[in-house]
C-alpha cells in the first residue's frame, strides 16, 4: 500500500523523506518519488522500483533537489502500471500532490478537465486531484481544497505543495491514514509513526476532512468551515517494530481491520459503470464463456478461496468448477485440454506447489489465470492473465485479509461470468455489484460488533483439545477456512466437516470434550444445519453458532451466539469470515501463542 511521508523544516529535505520513506517499505511498494521547494519551484523527481533506484537515479542524474520542504511517496500500484510516470508526485508547476487511496469518480473528473484543456500524462487517479486543486485553485489553498474534497468519493491521504507556499506542506485524509509528525524545528507527515520516529515521537491525528497546513514553525489544522480545530497531542511510545502494528498488539488483528479497505481497493478498479469489469486484466469475456472447464488450483487458504468460488461460480454461471489442492494436483495427471481454464489463486505469487500446477497448465495448453497478491511475482510473471488483489503485505502469517480480497475477485468472476453467459440480467448483476460495494462498511461494523462475542466463544474454547466445524453449502465452504485459522495460530486440533455427513462416521467423535462451531448463514439451508446442531449438542457438545441477526434461535441450539447483519445470503461467507478470524485470534491470544508467527510455518511457501 502506498506511503506519504512530508518535511517542513531547517533542514535539506531529500534524504530525510527518503529515510522515512524506507521505514515504510513493509507496506509494499513498486515505485517512489519526492517533490521539493529548490528555490521556490517545486522539483519533482521519481522512479519506478525501490528506494535504491530513486536514489541511484539522482546520483547518477546529480538531480538531488534542494530545500527543506517536501514531500514523498512509495507507491503500490493501483490505476496503472508501475512506471516512472504513474509514480508519484503528480501535478504541474502549480501544485503537486502525494496520494493514498483511491479515487472512485476520476473517469468523472478527468473527463470534466479534458473538456477544460487539462492534459493527463499518467493512468493514475491521483493526477486527476493534482489538477482538480490546479482548476480551483484561485490563490487560497484552504478553499481549494474544501471544494475539492467536496468533489472527490472515494478514500485519500494527501499530501500537497502550492507553488505560491514554497514554506508549506498541507495535508487532509479520509479513509486512508495520515498523521501530523511535530518536532522542535521541523513538521512531518506520515502514513505512520514508523516513518517519523528517528525525529519525533509527538504526533496529531489527522479527522477525515481535517485539513492541515505546516510549516517548520507551526502546525494548522482547520475543518472544512476554515474553523481552526484544537488537536490533542499523541505521543508514540513503541519501539519501530510495533508501530509498523500500527499500533494494533498483532499484525493479525491489524490486517483483520484492514479488511475492509483491501477489499474496496481490490473492487473499486474493477467495476465500470455499475457493473463488474475485469477486462483490464486482460480476460477476454468472449473466450471466457466458451471454457468447458474451471480448474481453480491453489494451497491452504487460498484453496479455501477457491472452493467458495466454485459454490458460487457453479450456482451463478452454470459452468463446471473443480477445486484441487495444488500439491494433489501437479501428480494426479489431471485432464487438461486447451478448452479448459486453470485458475490459481495465491497471495505470495511463489507458493512452489502452486507454480508447478501453473506450469503444468500451461503444458497441457489450459489457458491460466492467477489471482495473485504480489506483484511481479514468479506467478503473475508466468500466467496468461493476471488479476491482481490489492490487500497490500500481509505480514502475519495467518493469511486474513489475502483471503477476503481473493473471495471479492471470485464474486466479480461469478457475477461477470453469469451475465456473459446470460445466466443473469444486468439489472440482476447491478444488483449484485450494488451491494458488494457496501460490503467494505458492513465488515467494517461487523469488526466492531463481533469482537466482544468472539473473545468471549474463544475463551470456551481455549481448553479444547479438538474441535469441530459444521455447515452446508457455503457455510461448509468457509468453515474449511475457519478451522484452518484456528488450527494453524492456536495449535487446537480442528477439522471442518459438511454438516449433513456427520452422521455417516464422525459423530461419533463427539463428546461433551468436543466444541463445535456451527456457521448457519444460507437461509434454504439453515433449519437443516440447526437439526444437525441439535444432533451434536444431543451428544454433548457446546455449540457457538454464527448466524444472521434475523434468525429466530431456540435457547436450546446455540451456547454461545454471533449475529450478522443480513444481506443477500450469496455474500454471506464474506461476512461470516470475519468472526472467524476473530475466534482463531482471541484463542491463539488466550493461549499465549505466537499468533503472527506459528511454529512450523512461514509465509512464502516455496518448497515442495
Ligand atoms: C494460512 C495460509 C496458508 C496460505 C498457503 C498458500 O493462513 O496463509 O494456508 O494460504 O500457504 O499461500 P499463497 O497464497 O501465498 O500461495
Amino acid at each position: 500500500m502506498c506511503g506519504i511521508v512530508g518535511y517542513a523544516g531547517k533542514e535539506q529535505c531529500a534524504d530525510i523523506l527518503i529515510d522515512a520513506l524506507s521505514k515504510l517499505e513493509y507496506r509494499g511498494y513498486d515505485s517512489a518519488g519526492i517533490a521539493v521547494f529548490e528555490n521556490g519551484v517545486i522539483k519533482t523527481e521519481k522512479s519506478k522500483g525501490k528506494l535504491a533506484d530513486l536514489k541511484d537515479k539522482l546520483a547518477a542524474e546529480n538531480s538531488k533537489p534542494e530545500g527543506c520542504v517536501g514531500i514523498g511517496h512509495t507507491r503500490w500500484a493501483t490505476h496503472g502500471e508501475p512506471s516512472d510516470v504513474n509514480s508519484h508526485p503528480h501535478g504541474n508547476a502549480n501544485v503537486t500532490i502525494v496520494h493514498n487511496g483511491i479515487i472512485e469518480n476520476y473517469k468523472e473528473i478527468k473527463d470534466f478537465l479534458l473538456k477544460k484543456g487539462y492534459n493527463f500524462d499518467s493512468e493514475t487517479d491521483t493526477e486527476t486531484v493534482a489538477k482538480l486543486l490546479d482548476y480551483f485553485y484561485e490563490g487560497n489553498p484552504l478553499e481549494t481544497i474544501i471544494k475539492v474534497i467536496s468533489e472527490v468519493r472515494g478514500s485519500y491521504a494527501l499530501g500537497i505543495l502550492f507553488k505560491d507556499f514554497p514554506d508549506k506542506i498541507f495535508a487532509v485524509r479520509k479513509e486512508s491514514p495520515l498523521l501530523i509528525g511535530l518536532g522542535k524545528t521541523s513538521n512531518f507527515i506520515a502514513s505512520d509513526m514508523t516513518a517519523l520516529l528517528k525525529y519525533t515521537r509527538n504526533y496529531y491525528l489527522l479527522e477525515a476532512n481535517e485539513i492541515a497546513v505546516i510549516s517548520s514553525e507551526n502546525v494548522e489544522i482547520f475543518d472544512t468551515h476554515k474553523n481552526p480545530v484544537a488537536k490533542e497531542v499523541n505521543v508514540a511510545n513503541w519501539d519501530a517494530d510495533a508501530a509498523e502494528k500500527g499500533g494494533y498488539e498483532h499484525f493479525m488483528l491489524k490486517e483483520i481491520h484492514e479488511q475492509p479497505t483491501a477489499i474496496k481497493t481490490t473492487i473499486s478498479p474493477r467495476i465500470n459503470a455499475g457493473m463488474p469489469y475485469l477486462e483490464e486484466s486482460g480476460l477476454n469475456m468472449e473466450d471466457l464463456k466458451k471454457y468447458r472447464k474451471i480448474f481453480i488450483v491453489a494451497c491452504g487458504t487460498a484453496m479455501h478461496a477457491g472452493i467458495v468460488g466454485k459454490y458460487i461460480i457453479e450456482k451463478m454461471a452454470r459452468v463446471e468448477v473443480t477445486v484441487d489442492i495444488a500439491s494433489e494436483f501437479r501428480y494426479r495427471d489431471p485432464i487438461l485440454t486447451s478448452e479448459d481454464l486453470v485458475i490459481v489463486i495465491s497471495q505470495s505469487g511463489e507458493t512452489a506447489d502452486t507454480l508447478a500446477a501453473l506450469r503444468l497448465s500451461k503444458e497441457a495448453g489450459a489457458k491460466t489465470m492467477a489471482v495473485v497478491n504480489v506483484k511481479g511475482s514468479s506467478i503473475a510473471r508466468e500466467a496468461d492473465i493476471v488479476i491482481y488483489t490489492h490487500a497490500g503485505p500481509e505480514i502475519s502469517v495467518a493469511s486474513t485479509k489475502a483471503y477476503t480480497v481473493q473471495l471479492s475477485i471470485m464474486y466479480l468472476l461469478a457475477f461477470e461470468l453469469a451475465y456473459a453467459k446470460g445466466r443473469i440480467s444486468k439489472e440482476r448483476c447491478e444488483q449484485y455489484i450494488a451491494d458488494f460495494v457496501k460490503i467494505p462498511d458492513i465488515i467494517e461494523d461487523v469488526i466492531k460488533s463481533s469482537e466482544k462475542s468472539c473473545q468471549f466463544a474463544a475463551s470456551k474454547l481455549m481448553n479444547a483439545d479438538s474441535l469441530l466445524y459444521i455447515g452446508r453449502g457455503l457455510d461448509y465452504a468457509l468453515s474449511m477456512e475457519g478451522s484452518l485459522k484456528l488450527k494453524e495460530i492456536s495449535y487446537i486440533h480442528s477439522e471442518a466437516y459438511a454438516a449433513g455427513e456427520l452422521k455417516h462416521g464422525t459423530i461419533s467423535l463427539v463428546t461433551s470434550e468436543m466444541p463445535v462451531v456451527a456457521v448457519a448463514t444460507q437461509s434454504d439451508l439453515f433449519e437443516k444445519t440447526v437439526s444437525n446442531i441439535k444432533e451434536v449438542k444431543a451428544r454433548g457438545a457446546k455449540v457457538t453458532l454464527i448466524c444472521k441477526e434475523s434468525d429466530n434461535v431456540d435457547e436450546d441450539v446455540a451456547d454461545y451466539l454471533v449475529k450478522l447483519p443480513v444481506i443477500d445470503d450469496v455474500f454471506m461467507p464474506i461476512l461470516a469470515s470475519v468472526p472467524l478470524q476473530l475466534i482463531a485470534y482471541y484463542t491463539s491470544v488466550l493461549k499465549g501463542c505466537d499468533v503472527d508467527k506459528p511454529r512450523n510455518l512461514a509465509k512464502s511457501v516455496t518448497v515442495e
